[in-house]
């Protein structure tokens, strides 16, 4: 890491899958000494993986980061044993799908509370021990939707674009101790995760209803944001790779966009006027001219991927929303082109 005399004390959230575990994988070839954690109920996951508590180079730990005990637990058990955290990796997060209209109080509250008050308060409790050393790493895993905001991710752009607000305050504010701040903003990843999206219980409702005002929402944002996944050539292998090298930076940058789409829109926010950047987003989204509409009137969604779980686009066809894949640089296969196995279930409910 930046101090490449002393063996730094890594602790890691949400670490026993997805993105979280390529980061534990490729960590662990480092000299540096790990705190895994993951919710108690997935802790076997890691063994399933091949990775396992040797009680010197890798600590497995519970940890759920919405409990207060939890966490100042683990931080102190880090300074008992290890002398204190000298990087914090904040990856654990969850994604629920919902329109603005469909979140109720304690689906918000649980929203913002896994992907923003709890890292915030980990980054809180690390804090002082960073300080006294002066010296210190801080990564946020963000996410493009903390840089831009799509339909039916009302609440999870909240979260996202929250804890980029008060990490860009961070950034500046534990700078004079040496302690470094960045934000490590994934686009689309070609994972599993979109199993893990969560729904709330009315958006739960519309996407089985046809006659729900947000049904078409719902119909056609749910197979878009699968496809553009599927069609992505970043892994979580990938981002591993870069949130590594960001801790690995003598001067890492406050924001680190980890995937062409996430470059790519990072660009057009800055180059764009406002005004046009929303109009060409809105435009792309999928039959966006029949959201709203009665039942009949409405265009039906594309499946989010085929059988054999490509992206499929029947020759010459030329759809609307591939326009935004394409300037993304993301992929999208023609009939025929097989990649992986079996169609997604969809989201949690
Ligand atoms: N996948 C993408 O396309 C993408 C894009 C942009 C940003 N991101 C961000 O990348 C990060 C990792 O996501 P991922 O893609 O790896 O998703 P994932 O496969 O769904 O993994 C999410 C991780 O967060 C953990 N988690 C959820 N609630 C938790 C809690 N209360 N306490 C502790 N851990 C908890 C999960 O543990 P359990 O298994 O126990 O639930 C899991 O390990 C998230 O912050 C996400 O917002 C992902």
């Amino acid at each position: 890491m930046a101090d490449r005399g002393r063996r730094w004390t890594v602790l890691v959230t949400g670490a026993s899958t997805g993105l979280g575990l390529a980061l534990a994988r490729r960590l662990i070839h480092t000299r540096h000494r790990l705190i895994l954690t993951a919710r108690a109920s997935s802790l076997a996951r890691f063994a399933d993986a091949g990775v396992s508590d040797d009680g010197e180079h890798v600590h497995l730990r519970a940890l759920d980061v919405t409990s207060a005990a939890q966490r100042h637990d683990v931080i102190e058990e880090a300074e008992a044993r290890w002398g204190g955290v000298d990087a914090l990796i904040n990856n654990a997060g969850v994604m629920y799908r919902a329109v603005l209209e469909h979140v109720d109080d304690a689906e918000r509250l649980a929203q913002m509370d896994i992907n923003c008050l709890a890292p915030l308060d980990l980054i809180r409790l690390v804090l002082p021990g960073m300080r006294a050393r002066r010296a210190g790493r801080i990564i946020n895993v963000s996410s493009v939707s903390g840089m831009m905001a799509m339909p039916t991710m009302a609440a999870y752009s909240a979260s996202k674009f929250a804890l980029e607000g008060a990490t860009e305050a961070l950034y500046y504010e534990v700078r004079p101790w040496n302690i470094k701040v960045s934000l490590v903003q994934p686009g689309f990843i070609h994972s599993e995760s979109y199993r893990n999206v969560r729904l709330t219980d009315a958006s739960s409702r519309s996407l089985d209803d046809v006659d729900e005002a947000y049904h078409a929402h719902y119909e056609h944002m749910q197979p878009f944001v699968e496809r553009l996944m599927d069609a992505s050539r970043s892994t979580p292998d990938r981002v591993a790779r870069t949130i590594v090298r960001t801790l690995q930076r003598r001067r890492p940058p406050l924001r680190v966009p980890a995937t062409l789409d996430a470059w790519v829109f990072a660009a057009l926010r800055r180059l764009l006027p406002r005004s046009i950047y929303h109009w060409v987003l809105y435009r792309n989204l999928p039959a966006i001219r029949t959201w709203g509409l009665p039942p009949g009137d409405r265009e039906p969604a594309r499946p989010a991927a085929s059988p054999a779980g490509a992206v499929e686009v029947g020759a010459g066809e030329a759809e609307p929303e591939l326009a935004t894949a394409a300037p993304l640089g993301l992929e999208v296969e023609r009939s025929g082109a097989a990649t992986a196995a079996g169609p997604p279930p969809g989201p949690r409910r």
